[in-house]
């Protein structure tokens, strides 16, 4: 059997982005073909200015929002990166395959560092190391695949790299994953800016919906959403951002084709007052489901435990493998040191 990787980081509240990008799939599709893992990503929280309580809180909401879309412990394996030391282990050992011009080659960092910068702020070395820690929580589970959307398919590239030059250098230790993007909505964009991502870091977000949020707020967001100037629904994502927009999330939250949706449409309105009504369908039964598990957090805290003890297992034996590969002395075990005594 596959399988199969992936991470969401708790630095913000989730959105509509990273539910059809990512999170709809790994409940609908990855967990019942391969053996899965999906996990909240809290080291990679630290790379930028964070504040401790709330990285805490958005993890254990994180887990429980991943839970909430239907990943199942019975038939995944959900859990907290730091709960498992493989990652950060395997991390540093990759940092002496990586070099420090394909990080800073890497999209992610030069915009969020330019960001930061802006700001007159400093850029965490975190920050810049950030996608070779990235691959090392691929790397250590042996994964196949790596469901994601667009916007982190460039670092999923880097960990092929890296996995293919240690394993040229040190002999065969790792599988080589590849990225697995959806059909549709691989990008959903910030609703009152098209040309930028929705992304769950933007604090306020007029242009961005959460899971969370209520039916109302959702309602206006979309309502409220930039279109493009012109009269006809098209889809066009070059020269029509806004609307190719809303016609992406409409066709993944109706399962239907944008371009063929937009011949359905007269106006802008009625688009977007179905693409409010569909997202809001989509979301409703992960708010319910979200209700009641928050009712019961010792259930959440139950799956993360048996989540990192099924991980750890796993992942051990893989980082073992890449320390002796790369040359590092294994540790002697204590009946033959007691031996020698
Ligand atoms: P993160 O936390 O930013 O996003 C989690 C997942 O959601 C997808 N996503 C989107 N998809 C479509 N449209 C959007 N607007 C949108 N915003 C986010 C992301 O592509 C991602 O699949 N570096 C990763 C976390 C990570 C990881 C990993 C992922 C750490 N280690 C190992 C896979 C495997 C990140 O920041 O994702």
């Amino acid at each position: 059997m596959k399988r199969v990787f992936s991470g969401i980081k708790p630095t913000g509240h989730l959105t509509l982005g990273n539910y059809l990008g990512a999170m709809r799939r790994w409940a609908a599709v990855d967990q019942h073909q391969a053996d899965a893992l999906f996990c909240v990503v809290d080291l990679h929280a630290l790379t930028v200015d964070h504040d401790p309580a709330r990285v805490r809180r958005l993890s254990r909401q994180t887990a429980t929002l991943l839970l909430a879309a239907g990943l199942d412990p019975e038939l995944c394996t959900v859990f907290v990166q730091s709960h498992v030391d493989e990652h950060t282990r395997l991390s540093y050992v990759l940092e002496c395959v990586a070099t420090d011009g394909e990080m800073r080659r890497m999209i992610q960092y030069k915009e969020k560092a330019a960001r930061e910068r802006a700001r007159g702020g400093s850029v965490r070395l975190s920050l810049l190391t950030y996608p070779v820690l990235m691959a090392a929580d691929i790397l250590a589970y042996g994964s196949d695949e790596v469901p994601v959307g667009d916007d982190q398919v460039q670092h999923v590239e880097l960990t092929r790299d890296l996995a293919v030059r240690f394993n040229q250098r040190y002999g065969h230790t790792f599988v080589v994953p590849r990225a697995t993007r959806p059909g549709v909505a691989a990008r959903v964009m910030n609703l009152q800016d098209p040309t930028s991502k929705m992304g769950k870091s933007d604090d306020v977000g007029p242009g961005v919906v959460y899971l969370l949020d209520e039916p109302d707020v959702v309602r206006k967001k979309v309502m409220r959403a930039v279109t493009d100037s012109g009269q006809d629904v098209v889809y066009d994502r070059e020269t029509q951002p806004g609307l190719a927009n809303l016609l992406e999330i409409l066709a993944a939250c109706t399962g239907g084709e944008p371009e063929e949706l937009s011949g359905a449409y007269a106006s802008y309105g009625d688009l977007k007052k179905d693409t409010a009504e569909a997202v809001i369908e989509t979301l409703r039964p992960l708010r319910e489901r979200h209700r009641e598990l928050c009712a019961d957090p010792s259930y959440v805290e139950g799956v993360l435990a048996a989540g990192a003890g099924k991980a750890r297992a796993m992942a051990r034996p893989v980082v073992d493998a890449a320390y002796r590969a790369i040359g590092l002395l294994p540790p002697v075990v204590e009946p033959v040191l007691n031996a020698a005594r």
